[in-house]
């Protein structure tokens, strides 16, 4: 493997042949949403649908968009035999004969859309459970992370970078705009242990119970020694949050409210691929009782709370977090 080798290259040589062909239409039709992200504005592409999804959230245009280009460029793979989405309350068949089922938040962000800010698509890639020939079936979606086939993200930020990894690691590929191929940019992607930047919608923080809040209370605390106070950015996009975290180490927190146990963020399409990505570079990511790759998934939709990034963050935030609930 070496850098700027070609993202057609790299799967030719490392994945298997119907991994890869799975791949590579995946990265054909993020070129084509990365197009229309840089473009949106131009483009009669921007606003809302007038709809809402299965969440209740409202629909934006690119939203509806990028899950129609997922669907037609991953049925063309013809070896992804089902899909589900954010935007779909159901999964869809798309090759019979397919060995692979994609789960994916075709655009991560939509709040960011319009300001021009990072946004992404996420996938995770399991292989199928029923047999081939016929409909999928919701056990095919329905898996731990633990047995994730290949997972990662898209970013469209200053650069489009696809993350992912195989189970072998992690690694970046860079769109070059010049001839609209992706290049290996990004080898060996591993997240510091330590980090200095924690990222929390700090708006909520009356709604956190009390250990997070006293995580939080230590991350803006003085101490020279371990270079607090530690930076708090957020943009509202998951993926630009954790890709920061990532290549600079931190943390990325969405909690579960006061009382409640889930979060707001989707276990099946953002944080088991998430996880999966930020486990293989050498990450924690947890629902604050339980590692995120083993949690049983019950439903397409279902939510979890999320404390993901750097080793050591982790591990303090869950310090703080059980010792509140041991008083
Ligand atoms: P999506 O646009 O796919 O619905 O996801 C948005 C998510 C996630 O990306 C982000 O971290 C979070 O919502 C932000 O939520 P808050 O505005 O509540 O902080
Ligand atoms: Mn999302
Ligand atoms: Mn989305």
């Amino acid at each position: 493997m070496r850098k700027g080798m070609k993202f057609e290259e790299f799967v030719t040589e490392n994945a298997e042949v119907e991994l890869g062909k799975l791949l590579l239409s995946l990265a054909e039709g993020c070129k084509v949403i990365s197009h229309m992200v840089n473009n949106a504005g131009l483009l009669d592409v921007l606003g809302a649908n007038d709809t809402t999804n299965v969440q209740g959230e409202e629909v934006q245009k690119l939203d509806d968009l990028t899950n129609k280009i997922l669907m037609d460029y991953l049925k063309a793979s013809e070896t992804c035999a089902g899909y589900v989405s954010e935007e779909n309350e159901h999964q869809v068949t798309l090759n019979a004969n397919g060995i692979f089922t994609v789960a994916a938040d075709p655009l991560d962000g939509s709040s960011n859309i319009e300001v021009a800010a990072p946004i992404g698509t996420i996938f995770a890639v399991n292989e199928r459970l029923s047999p081939k020939g016929v409909e999928v079936e919701d056990r095919d979606f329905l898996q731990k992370g633990t047995v994730t086939k290949a997972a990662g993200y898209f970013i469209y930020g200053s650069s489009t970078i696809l993350v992912m990894s195989i189970g072998y690691g992690v690694i970046g590929f860079t769109l070059n705009t010049a001839d609209n191929e992706f290049y290996l940019s990004h080898l060996n992607i591993t997240i510091p242990a330590k980090g200095k930047t924690y990222s929390i919608n700090q708006g909520n923080v009356e709604k956190f119970d009390d250990g997070l809040k006293n995580f939080l209370t230590h991350c803006a605390t003085i101490d020279k020694e371990t270079s607090r106070p530690y930076s708090l950015r957020y943009i509202g996009s998951m993926i630009g949050d954790i890709h920061r975290n990532l290549l600079k180490g931190g943390i990325f927190i969405y909690p579960a409210n006061k009382g409640e146990t889930k979060g707001k963020l989707r276990l099946l399409y953002e944080c088991i691929p998430m996880s999966y990505i930020t486990e293989q570079a050498g990450g924690e990511a947890t629902d604050g009782n339980q590692r995120i790759l083993e949690l049983q998934p019950t439903g397409y939709h279902e939510r979890s709370a999320i404390f993901i990034g750097s080793k050591n963050m982790v591990q303090t935030a869950m310090g703080f977090l059980h010792a509140m609930v041991k008083q």
